[in-house]
């Protein structure tokens, strides 16, 4: 079985999150998507979600793509949640290149899929004249 992962933090939801799990999970057989939680949002990435994590959760895992969603807390657990999931594919968009090319060394193919141009969550924010992402 070929188990893939990607990491994000999919704050309101569009289209073009879709678009990257539907892909991800034509990667392999198994989807884990890894959320980021609020306090990994805030303190490592600066972004105030809209939505809770838990409510993020529910969307994700509303979503017929995704097999099974985890909490980010901290950047190194990459290598932690490869061994613990049995992880074959790690995929992430292609504003991420090369980032993550040292994760073939612990066994596990990486993948960068373009991303979906114009949508992002900072867009849909901007947009509805929220700053605070
Ligand atoms: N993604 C994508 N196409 C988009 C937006 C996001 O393929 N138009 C992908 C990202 O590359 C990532 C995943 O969706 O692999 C989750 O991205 P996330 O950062 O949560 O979404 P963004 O909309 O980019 O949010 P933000 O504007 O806050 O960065």
């Amino acid at each position: 079985m070929e188990r893939v992962i990607t990491y994000g933090t999919y704050d309101l939801l569009h289209y073009g999150h879709i678009h990257l799990l539907r892909r991800a999970r034509a990667l392999g057989d198994y989807l884990v998507v890894a959320l980021s939680t609020d306090e990994f949002n805030k303190v490592e990435k600066n972004k105030i979600c809209y939505f809770s994590y838990e409510q993020r959760k529910l969307l994700l895992e509303s979503i017929r793509y995704v097999d099974l969603v985890v909490p980010e807390t901290c950047w190194e657990q990459k290598i932690t949640d490869i061994k613990k999931y049995e992880i074959t594919t790690f995929t992430m968009g292609d504003d991420w290149v090369g980032k993550f090319d040292f994760l073939q060394e612990h066994g596990c193919k990486v993948e960068y899929l373009p991303r979906t141009p114009e949508i992002s969550s900072t867009q849909i924010k901007h947009d509805f004249g929220e700053n605070n992402n």
